[in-house]
């Protein structure tokens, strides 16, 4: 009889970790869900930390193949836990991104060498990056920033996950590195007025001077690199949009779903609960 598969989700409390845990589940096959602080999510969780080799190598005994994030600036302190993966898992699906900046080439690149057989994903904008905006909707109805024009065509990180769950489980993703977005290119404001549709309430965007955002970036603590990078892409999104890729109907054989459907299935965190028991 054929063992059933093993994978570890590292990850696995994040945004897209959530949904390949869940998706891999559904499909019957044994998952380890890594996290710092595996308490909350139960018999399959294991603890592990990415900035401890020893903590990834008991997590990754017995296991297949391994949904790896790495969610540092560089990739320096990556090898001894690649070593790690590699001395029992055959398969390493990392999650990269569209920008594939330095600190993610340099990963890539380390994957590339590391003797796994690998997939990349390299994501466009994430639809969930717009929770940043849900205080400011379920408090005000606005959202205020700079670039209203900069487009992306957003994706949902269930999307993400299904071609993950695909690459992790199934034969023909060795070697590829999958550009994935969402079906439609949008605009910030656009994406603003769809999260006002899903909530039956109107959404406006109030454009604010590009320092004004940056004060309020650096406030919350991002570092001055991060916040200079944000703002240039976002910038050159206004003149240069972002691009459309077809990745996750070829890899699933479904198509990416649309930022409206994003935002009707998560209309409740952009509504202001308050106000609706009230009226
Ligand atoms: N947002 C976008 O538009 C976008 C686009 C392309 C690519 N990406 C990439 O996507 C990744 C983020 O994915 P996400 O949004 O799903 O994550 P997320 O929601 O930001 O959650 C972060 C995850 O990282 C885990 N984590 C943080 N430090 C860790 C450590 N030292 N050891 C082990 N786990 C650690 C956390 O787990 P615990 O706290 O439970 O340990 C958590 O599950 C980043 O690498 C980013 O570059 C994002």
């Amino acid at each position: 009889m054929r063992r059933q598969k093993t994978v570890l989700v590292t990850g696995a409390t994040g945004t897209v970790g959530r949904q390949v845990v869940s998706r891999l589940e559904h499909s019957g096959v044994q998952v380890r869900a890594m996290s710092r602080d595996p308490d909350p999510l139960g018999t399959t969780a294991i603890r592990g930390d990415l900035t401890d080799p020893e903590s990834v190598r008991a997590a990754v005994s017995g296991v297949d193949a391994v949904f790896l994030l790495w969610p540092f600036a560089t990739a320096e302190k990556l090898p001894p836990v690649l070593d790690a993966i590699a001395g029992h898992a055959r398969r390493v699906v990392y999650l990269s991104s569209a920008a594939v900046r330095a600190g993610e080439r340099h990963a890539e690149q380390l994957i590339e060498q590391s003797g796994l057989e690998w997939t990349f994903l390299r994501p466009h904008a994430f639809s969930a990056n717009t929770f940043a905006w849900a205080d400011q909707i379920r408090s005000g109805g606005v959202v205020r920033g700079p670039y209203p024009a900069a487009a992306t065509a957003p994706i949902d990180e269930h999307d993400i996950a299904a071609v993950a769950s695909s690459a992790l489980t199934s034969e023909g993703h060795t070697g590829a590195a999958y550009l994935l977005t969402g079906p439609h290119l949008l605009t910030q404001e656009q994406q603003a007025h769809i999260i006002g549709d899903a909530i039956g309430r109107p959404v406006r965007w109030i454009d604010t001077p590009i320092r004004d955002a940056r004060r309020d970036m650096l406030a919350l603590g991002w570092p001055a690199a991060v916040v200079h990078d944000i703002l240039r892409a976002q910038a050159d999104l206004v003149t240069t949009p972002g691009p459309v890729t077809d990745a996750v109907r070829e890899v699933t054989g479904a198509p990416a779903r649309t930022f409206r459907q994003w935002a009707e299935a998560n209309a409740d965190r952009f509504r202001d609960t308050a106000r609706l028991s009230s009226t």
